[in-house]
């Protein structure tokens, strides 16, 4: 067991209390595809389940409980990371599924931390979650699915699959005219030099 105190039915309970239909859905999607990718990956596959339910949390709290929080509780949030305030539920959530749930191992709150903007040198457990998040069954695109999911299963798989997500993030915020944070071009740099060590 590597969280005593969690209880999945619980969990998803408080969710359906605390998310809207389609964040739900999304959770139980991320779940199961973490689920599938631990497997294949040989990574933990019961810290997958929580990290992949747990993920979005904080997803559907106000903006204002959102900075509150982390202006009270937490102390290692960038000034970078309050720019777009659709990343701000990552480091919330993370801290709700350690207060609220109970969970204290490091690689599930890394990953639900890290699973929106991502960073350099992410672990391989981080890679799967951030991974999970964008190709679940219940509400993305499924030809990007398939495409990332035919991606795993090269060498070095998980990094080529997390590069074509941040070249699809990427893509779609020059289209949208929205600002890249730095650490997004990091990543896809770090991405593109481990994808070309194939
Ligand atoms: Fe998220
Ligand atoms: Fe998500």
């Amino acid at each position: 067991m590597v969280c005593t105190e969690f209880n999945i039915e619980e969990a998803k309970n408080w969710l359906k209390d605390n998310l809207n239909e389609e964040r739900y859905n999304h959770s139980i999607g991320t779940m199961e595809q973490a689920v599938e990718l631990a497997g294949m990956l040989n990574l933990n596959v019961e810290k997958a389940r929580i990290a992949g339910l747990m993920h979005d949390c904080a997803k559907c709290f106000p903006n204002d409980k959102l900075l509150k929080i982390i202006h009270d509780e937490l102390t290692d949030v960038q000034d970078y990371e309050l720019v777009n305030y659709k990343t701000l539920h990552a480091p919330v959530s993370a801290y709700i599924a350690k207060t609220e749930f109970g969970i204290t191992d490091p690689e599930i709150l890394s990953a639900i931390r890290w699973h929106t903007l991502g960073k350099v040198e992410m672990t391989d457990f981080e890679k799967m979650i951030f991974l999970a998040d964008k190709i679940e069954k219940n509400t993305r695109n499924q030809e990007f699915r398939d495409e990332c999911m035919a991606l795993i299963t090269l060498k070095n798989g998980l990094s080529l699959a997390m590069f074509r997500c941040y070249q699809e993030t990427i893509k779609s915020l020059v289209d949208r005219k929205l600002a890249i944070c730095h650490i997004t071009i990091s990543v896809y740099n770090d991405l593109l030099a481990s994808s070309k060590m194939v």
